[in-house]
């Protein structure tokens, strides 16, 4: 075994775990989520997420590490997400890293958690570059040029809401849970079609690679006052604007920057609407879509041990973070893009 890391994602309402080999096998995992008790409130709050990250940590970690048949001294490293995320729950995730890589004494690595997100298709096979790279979370939405590893140029992001939060405001007025999107999908898929119902697929001017999704929940909400019956077909027509929008995104993106490969991550990518329409457009385009499995679509703790052996292999060394690091809240990824 070459290299193996712990790797811990506490950024939002998922408490995750895993112990990643060479940064493609992931030997074991262990997550739990406060998604059910955060749809009491109807969102994440971020109070209760921090608290139900402190309970949940210790355990995880054995779980993960018991899974793997490992122990914490066969652990050569200790990844964690400084960001984005909520300040709190990003808190806690790193206090546990730190002191684990104390206890243990092995470095301590730093990891973005948008970079994790795209991280997770080096766990499907080796990265292939140029890429376009698409991340549609519940917090973030955003299609970059993975022009080598490590280096990545952000070509568009939304506005407003995420393309997630757009189908968890949506699912509110439709009277579903939280978390919505999974929600929404498995309403939609009880009907044929929207019939004849329609929702606005929002084009900006200036920048035809950024989103903006803000405006779907005030069409679905106008809507569903005046044809109230059959929500399931409004349903299905939430999530077809989301969908439409994201591969509109990318089909424009490729038309700039006509690479042969896209990779798909974060939460929505589980959407099995999103990735036949992708599929489609990709079997067209001559592109190759890569979408990990679902587990690692959402908020995993083998995408962040991805992202730190990714570096780790570019480098050939540790890149280890100081114990003084902090979280950082805002972080972006990567510069804008320059002309085409
Ligand atoms: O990546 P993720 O777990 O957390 C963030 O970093 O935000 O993404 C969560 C988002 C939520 O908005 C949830 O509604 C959405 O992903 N989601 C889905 C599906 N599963 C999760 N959206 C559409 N279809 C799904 N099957
Ligand atoms: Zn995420």
């Amino acid at each position: 075994m070459d290299h193996v890391i712990l790797g811990l994602e506490t950024s939002c309402d998922e408490t995750a775990v895993a112990v990643v080999a060479d940064g493609s096998r992931v030997l074991g995992e262990a997550v739990a989520s406060s998604a059910s008790l955060q749809a009491r409130y109807g969102g994440v709050v971020p109070e209760v997420a921090a608290r139900e990250h402190v309970a949940a940590l210790p355990a995880l970690v054995d779980a993960a590490l018991a899974d793997a048949g490992l122990s914490g001294r066969d652990v050569d490293a200790v990844a964690v997400t400084v960001g984005p995320g909520l300040l709190g729950s990003l808190l806690v995730g790193m206090a546990a890293a730190k002191a684990l890589a104390v206890a243990w004494r092995r470095p301590l690595v730093a990891v973005n958690h948008l970079e994790a997100h795209l991280a997770a298709n080096a766990l499907v096979g080796p990265l292939v570059l140029p890429a376009l790279a698409l991340l549609v979370s519940g917090g973030h939405t955003g299609l970059w040029l993975w022009r080598a590893d490590g280096e990545w140029e952000r070509l568009g992001q939304t506005r407003d809401d995420a393309a997630g939060e757009a189908l968890d405001k949506g699912a509110r007025l439709l009277g579903l849970g939280y978390p919505g999107g999974p929600a929404v999908e498995a309403l939609a898929r009880t009907v044929d079609g929207p019939g004849g119902r329609r929702l606005p697929v929002a084009r900006l001017s200036g920048s035809e690679l950024d989103f903006s999704f803000s405006g779907l929940k005030t069409a679905l909400a106008q809507g569903l006052a005046q044809q109230p019956e059959e929500p399931a077909r409004w349903a299905w027509a939430l999530e077809e604007a989301v969908v439409q929008a994201l591969v509109e995104r990318v089909a424009a993106a490729h038309a700039r920057y006509p690479v042969d490969r896209l990779y798909v991550a974060g939460g929505v990518a589980a959407n099995r609407r999103l990735r036949e329409r992708l599929a489609e457009w990709a079997d067209g385009a001559g592109v190759t879509v890569v979408v990990p499995p679902p587990r690692w679509c959402t908020d995993n703790g083998a995408m962040v041990a991805a992202a730190a052996a990714l570096r780790w292999n570019r480098t050939g060394r540790l890149p280890a973070a100081p114990l003084s690091v902090a979280p950082d809240t805002l972080l972006e990824l990567g510069r804008p893009a320059g002309p085409a």
